[in-house]
């Protein structure tokens, strides 16, 4: 019988590219290029198999061994605290979590900052290292709108082009920290199959 190993993908083009990469080493699945609604694909010639999952959903599965390994972004790995260990940064999808507002905005420092995000536990990490008092306002995506609409004071959130900050009339006011894509792994599945994944690894480094 073959022993698979279990790759969860972010669906997108972080995924898609990621899942290049793992073509390039010779773990190319064809049948995952076909373009239809089906997320989980194995090509049993070299052990593997794939399925797409939501990009903030990656480390779940890994960290619960439903994939051995995966890829994510370094915010989801901030923001959830996962266990996992963390075996390459793959220098693609970068991009940076920085705190946002108005432009030219002057933020009332004796006054609690209203944060909108979706990433709770960065935010408030951030903040309780600058003893800033501030009140998390958590919502699930387009957070550029609530500044505009004194939702909130300001955003943390990723910044990539910097297009949706300009067209929305924001800037950026603080960088709190750069992120890219990471090749993770289950703690477990990578003691026992730690051959597999460790030549993974070692292909994948050999490409960056
Ligand atoms: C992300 C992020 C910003 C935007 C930044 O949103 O939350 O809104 O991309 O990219 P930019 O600097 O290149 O404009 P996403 O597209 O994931 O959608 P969301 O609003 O649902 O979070």
């Amino acid at each position: 019988m073959v022993e698979f190993i279990n790759i969860a993908l972010p669906k997108g083009r972080l995924g898609e590219k990621a899942y290049a990469l793992f073509e390039q080493i010779g773990y190319g699945c064809p049948s995952i290029l076909e373009n239809n609604r089906k997320l989980i694909f194995e090509n049993e010639d070299c052990g593997v198999r794939y399925f797409w999952a939501k990009p903030s959903d990656v480390s779940i599965y890994v960290e619960r061994g439903a994939a051995d390994i995966g890829i994510v972004g370094k915010d989801i790995l901030l923001e959830y605290g996962s266990d996992v260990y963390e075996l390459l940064d793959l220098g693609m999808g970068k991009c940076c979590m920085a705190v946002a507002g108005p432009k030219g905005m002057r933020i009332d420092s004796g006054r609690t900052l209203r944060v909108a995000t979706k990433f709770p536990n960065i935010a408030r990490e951030y903040y309780s290292k600058l003893s800033r008092e501030i009140d998390i306002i958590k919502l699930n995506g387009s957070i550029e709108i609530a500044p505009l609409l004194n939702l909130s004071d300001v955003i943390v959130d990723i910044v990539e082009t910097g297009t949706t900050l300009l067209e929305n009339n924001l800037e950026k006011l603080e960088e709190i920290v750069s992120i890219s894509a990471r090749l993770i792994s289950n703690k477990v599945s990578y003691k026992f199959k730690n051959r597999q994944i460790e030549d993974i690894v070692e292909k994948v480094k050999g490409l960056l």
